[in-house]
């Protein structure tokens, strides 16, 4: 006689941060600095962002090279050397071809694991988060290093004062093994979404298929980064906003139960913006922004990295992720901060 099959089928499996690390390049660059060639000052910056300094990777320093440092950290801190994919979240890979990922897992002695990497600039992070998640409740991982890196600094004109004074270089990691939903640790739902319509907010027009290469160099603006930033910031508050109430209610939480808002780095404005709106208070907000600037995809795990080392996020705090980016694009996802031994 055949066994019976079991009337219900078996938990999905959560995946559950484990781990933590971050690198940043030696070279700070104050707004003094800056404003020294720009046309801007120290105050200007300081007020309309929150930006006290940046920090930025010199010639020779690759994407790669800050993504490693973070992912060996986040490894070091999870208690395991090994893990069966590796997903970075990048603007800037090392080169367009190949992906940057598989690098980074070979120099990590990560040989033989799954890599790719993740575009959806400073969503990177978010959307690579879910994608681990979903490698381990589909059965395809067991153990996830998911990073977010850039050298942003690559792409900026030195001479546009609205966008040289915002963007840092930095990596931020963290690990996700399989377990269970109810475990400290345990990723909540995601929300994901996104509006190619407005793609021409943020972009860099060269480099791609849309400008072909033809052997006549590109003109020398469209290399470079340039973005709407009065649109830009009205879209990442409304979108980070919706975003995370919406995954506020399917995970059960209300915004009084969030300890910390970890939210993307763009703007201390934008993020205070987002609290209001969310009706989280202003001292719930963890930032960085003033000692790296915006990371882009790198800026939230950065963030979730310092303000575990400053013991912001202790076991057991309610924790909500919120980014936006280019693309347009944005995500959140919520879970409670992990024991001591393990993040
Ligand atoms: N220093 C001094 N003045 C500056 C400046 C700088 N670095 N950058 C812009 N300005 C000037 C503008 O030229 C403008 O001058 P004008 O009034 O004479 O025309 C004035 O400041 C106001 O510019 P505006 O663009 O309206 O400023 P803002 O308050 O919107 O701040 C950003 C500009 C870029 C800081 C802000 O729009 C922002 O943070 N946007 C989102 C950026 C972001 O996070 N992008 C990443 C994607 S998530």
């Amino acid at each position: 006689m055949s066994t019976p099959l079991p009337s219900h089928p078996p938990p999905p499996r959560a995946a559950v941060l484990t781990g933590v690390g971050s690198c940043l390049p030696p070279t700070a660059v104050t707004n003094d600095e800056l404003a020294e060639r720009l046309d801007s000052s120290d105050a200007w910056i300081r007020s309309r962002t929150g930006i006290r300094r940046r920090y930025v990777a010199s010639p020779g320093t690759a994407t790669s090279d800050l993504a490693v440092g973070a992912g060996a950290k986040a490894l070091k801190s999870s208690g395991t050397p090994d893990v069966d994919a590796v997903l970075l979240a990048t603007t800037t890979p090392d080169r367009p071809c190949p992906a940057t990922a598989p690098a980074v897992a070979a120099r990590l002695g990560l040989t033989g694991a799954a890599a790719y990497d993740v575009s959806a600039v400073c969503t990177g992070f978010l959307y690579a988060l879910a994608s681990g998640a979903g490698l381990i409740a589909a059965g395809a991982a067991d153990r996830v290093l998911v990073i977010g890196a850039e050298t942003f600094s690559t792409l900026l004109d030195p001479d546009d004062r609205s966008t040289a004074v915002i963007f840092g270089d930095g990596a931020g990691a963290v690990v996700l093994r399989a377990g269970d939903a109810a475990e400290p640790g345990a990723l909540g739902p995601f929300d994901l979404g996104s509006d190619g319509g407005r793609e021409e907010l943020i972009t860099v027009a060269a480099g791609g298929s849309r400008q072909r290469l033809s052997g006549v160099p590109p003109a020398t603006r469209d290399q470079y980064f340039a973005m709407e930033g009065k649109e830009v910031f009205r879209h990442a508050v409304r979108r980070m906003s919706a975003s995370a109430r919406s995954v506020l209610g399917r995970a059960g939480w209300r915004a009084e139960d969030v300890d910390h808002l970890v939210g993307h780095q763009a703007n201390l404005r934008i993020t205070h913006h987002v609290a209001d709106a969310v009706g989280i208070p202003r001292r719930r907000c963890f930032s960085n922004i003033a000692e790296v600037g915006n990371t882009a995809a790198a800026s939230i795990p950065l963030a979730l990295d310092q303000a575990h080392a400053d013991g912001v996020l202790t076991p057991g705090g309610r924790v909500l992720l919120t980014a936006f980016g280019g693309g347009l694009t944005w995500g959140s996802t919520v879970l409670t901060w992990p024991g001591p031994d393990r993040a």
